[in-house]
């Protein structure tokens, strides 16, 4: 193969890296079938054991115990957002270029809870600044809110603070593993109501999917009001549900108005 120069060689790697790839493949084909036993590694018979590539090799953990008391140790929003950079069990955290923790004012009524970060919150490392975001602060802008907004700040984050690769969708196991963190994020920032946004931030704070039916009947989450709401990408691709948001919207204006 010809030969690159070191920016050549990097522009390809970054641009691999935008197109989703996440994994080394080698020159030569491996066949799986043939390797011996020792690919398999013994797991604990409880829980969901996480086999570690740090330090200690092959270690079994439990990312959801050790996400637990992590979490729980923050006493301010900056020793969380600390806590989770420092937080390794994520597989989703090896393929991100940003960890997405929050924007907006901090302390603000209204706390939106999203899914994940996708290629641009990826690149920029805030929440929601892709399409599905400018339409997000439009939708706030109508009434009257907005994450800079002083006198009505917005407070955003994501179930996922990592963008999942090629924008897939949460596993389970990643929303079980980082649940602790958007709790104690949740009671930190200490809003008056949340605003749960599509079917995976529904999945973590109320253990259910299915928002066409969820969204618009306010419901309890993480101790306090909480409304789910029709994902600003579903907006997009389906412009006949605004109607409902807009009467969303009005319900979450009310709340924190009175
Ligand atoms: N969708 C989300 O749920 N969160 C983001 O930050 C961006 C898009």
């Amino acid at each position: 193969m010809e030969s690159v120069d070191f920016h050549t060689a990097k522009a390809l790697l970054d641009w691999q890296i935008e197109l989703g790839v996440d994994e080394c493949i080698g020159d030569v084909p491996v066949n799986r079938y043939e390797l011996p036993d020792k690919l398999a590694k013994p797991q604990r018979a409880e829980a969901k054991p996480h086999l570690t590539r740090g330090p200690v090799a092959e270690e079994q953990r439990d990312p959801v115990a050790e996400a637990a008391p992590a979490a729980q140790a923050a006493t301010t929003l900056e020793e969380l957002r600390a806590a989770m950079e420092a937080f390794d069990l994520c597989d989703l955290k090896r393929g991100a270029r940003n960890m997405v923790f929050s924007d907006g004012i901090a302390g603000a009524p209204v706390m939106i809870v999203g899914e994940a970060p996708g290629r641009e919150e990826d690149r920029l490392g805030l929440p929601f600044v892709g399409a599905a975001g400018q339409l997000l602060d439009k939708m706030f802008s109508a009434i009257g809110m907005g994450r800079t907004q002083a006198d009505a700040p917005i407070y955003i984050t994501n179930t996922l603070p990592w963008r999942p690769p090629q924008n897939r969708d949460p596993k389970p196991e990643e929303i079980a593993m980082m649940k602790p963190f958007l709790l104690r994020h949740i009671e930190l920032a200490d809003p008056k109501v949340l605003v749960i946004m599509g079917n995976w931030a529904c999945a973590a704070l109320l253990g259910k999917r299915g928002i066409t039916r969820l969204r618009g009947a306010w419901t309890q989450a993480a101790d306090r009001p909480a409304l789910p709401m029709c994902h600003p990408a579903y907006l997009l691709r389906t412009p006949e549900a605004k109607r409902d948001a807009w009467a969303d919207l009005l319900m979450v204006k009310a709340a924190v108005s009175g």
